[in-house]
């Protein structure tokens, strides 16, 4: 034999090896993907649904187009539930659209609303898919945000516990997963306070970056937004729980943080990166109180947790959703920042270029340090919150779709990425699932529809909106299916 040939044989034997497989995770390992309401559903004037602050985020030119038809998932649910059986999902990650269930934010529930998630549930479990439920992705009635600002004003935390209170009495009985928020974290530090999100605050017309409120605005919304998730998963717990069995969550955006030099001020700011963008969250939902550090930056801005507020906080929750994409750099940099970001990002550098003012950038980073990072934070995440139940409910590659549907660097992205997880849960993390962003092509957060992260590409030209499989479609149900591999 040639050396040159046996050499190919060698390599691919050994790729073949060492290729990741379903197989190699639990059986009860969860594999999926998912999309969110505003993203995918459009019909967003029909049958009785008003507009939530994403739609009205969209309306002030921020997010790159509208939602208004999007991927025509309410009307194509059945077609979209058959794809995803096809192709061997076990779960599907979506979110309820509170302007399409109960449109005027409280009270009357629309029965269209009703009757199309009842329609998606059903669907799903008829064919055997899990439905894992989001119930607050970026969105709730503009009507409230108009009447008392939404996250902003604590009332919002009785309005989005009854909100959950009807999802859980109609839909409760179907739903194995329920997930609070969205990246909890992003909330306030995006939404109030960098306006990259829904509602944008801060950087889009009715945001005020000069007026003293917006130094003030992260900091509220995200004491809200963790009164609202305990006060929604102690409502689960007392009331459904024990009858429905499914289990409940907050979700998260994660990223590995990595200190630009060895200098000890850099590997500081990597630990602070950390504590203002996970600990703000997890502390109080594991130790009752924000970290030490969050106290001392933000002073009087932070607000305080009551006795019973503490306790309500404290292990609020079965499993935490972790949305991963990459690894920022991080450097001691906090006076290149404006006031109201030096406080609330703390030092994290710009130096990933465009990724803090445009969204996620396309190219951040090596393949193997974007999959090594996950590793990093499983393994972080173990350590630090006495190892949590972890789903990762977003991972995915942003495309410019150009015509091609050989997306094969997204099938690399998959297989190093579950490469990575598989580590992780050999060195202990007790992660129990993974999904993919998105299923279809849909309407991306920043970059609308430039970015194209689906399973299937979605031609948003069609009026009818049809679905062509990418290859990674092909390669994630022949993994999922315990075919050959492809790669
Ligand atoms: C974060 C969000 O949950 C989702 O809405 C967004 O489209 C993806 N990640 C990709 O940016």
């Amino acid at each position: 034999m040639k050396c040159g040939l046996f050499l190919l044989l060698l390599s691919f034997a050994t790729l073949g090896s060492k290729a990741i497989k379903r197989d190699d995770f639990p059986e009860d390992f969860v594999f999926g993907s998912g999309t969110s309401a505003y993203q995918v559903e459009g019909a967003a004037a029909e049958d009785g649904r008003t507009p939530s602050i994403w739609d009205s985020f969209v309306s002030y030119g921020y997010g790159n187009g509208s939602g208004d038809v999007a991927s025509d998932g309410y009307h194509k649910y059945k077609e979209d539930v058959k794809l995803m059986a096809e192709m061997g999902l076990a779960a599907y990650r979506f979110s309820i659209s509170w302007s399409r269930l109960i449109p005027n934010g409280r009270g009357d529930i629309n029965p269209k609303g009703l009757e199309f998630y009842n329609n998606l549930i059903d669907e799903l479990v008829s064919h055997g898919i899990q439905p894992h439920v989001t119930l607050s992705h970026f969105d709730y009635p503009q009507l409230l945000q108009d009447e008392y600002g939404g996250w902003l004003n604590r009332r919002i935390v009785d309005d989005f516990t009854a909100f959950a209170d009807v999802c859980f009495s109609k839909f409760g009985d179907r739903v194995s997963h329920w997930v609070t928020i969205n990246e909890a974290n992003m909330v306030g530090i995006n939404g109030f306070g960098l306006g990259s999100v829904p509602p944008g605050r801060c950087s889009h017309p009715y945001g005020n970056c000069s007026s003293g409120n917006s130094i003030f605005e992260p900091y509220i919304v995200a004491h809200h937004v963790l009164l609202a998730h305990s006060s929604v998963v102690s409502l689960y717990r007392s009331k459904y729980q024990g009858s429905q069995r499914g289990s409940i969550g907050l979700n998260l955006i994660i990223f590995h943080f990595e200190p630009k030099s060895n200098s000890t001020a850099d590997q500081h700011a990597g630990e602070r990166a950390w504590d203002f963008f996970v600990d703000w969250m997890l502390e109080p939902l594991t130790h009752g109180d924000y970290p030490e550090t969050i106290k001392k930056a933000a002073g009087f801005k932070l607000s305080k947790f009551s006795h019973d507020e503490s306790d309500q906080l404290v292990g609020a929750f079965d499993f935490i959703g972790l949305n991963y994409y990459a690894v920022l750099d991080v450097e001691d940099c906090p006076n290149d920042l404006p006031p109201y970001q030096r406080d609330v990002m703390g030092d994290m550098s710009a130096s990933l270029p465009g990724f803090q003012k445009k969204g996620m950038p396309s190219k951040p980073q090596t393949l193997e340090r974007a999959a090594s990072g996950l590793r990093a934070v499983l393994e972080k995440m173990k350590q630090r919150y006495n190892n949590p139940t972890i789903y990762i409910h977003e991972n995915g590659l942003p495309l410019k779709h150009d015509g091609s549907f050989n997306d094969t660097n997204r099938v690399k992205h998959f297989i190093a990425h579950l490469e990575s997880l598989h580590d992780a849960m050999r060195n202990g993390s007790d992660t129990r699932g993974y999904f993919t962003w998105s299923f279809v092509d849909v309407l991306e957060l920043f970059q609308g529809y430039e970015a194209s992260f689906g399973l299937y590409y979605v031609d948003f030209n069609d009026k009818e909106r049809r679905r062509y499989p990418m290859l990674s479609s092909q390669w994630y149900s022949n993994f999922l299916k315990r075919g050959q591999n492809m790669f």
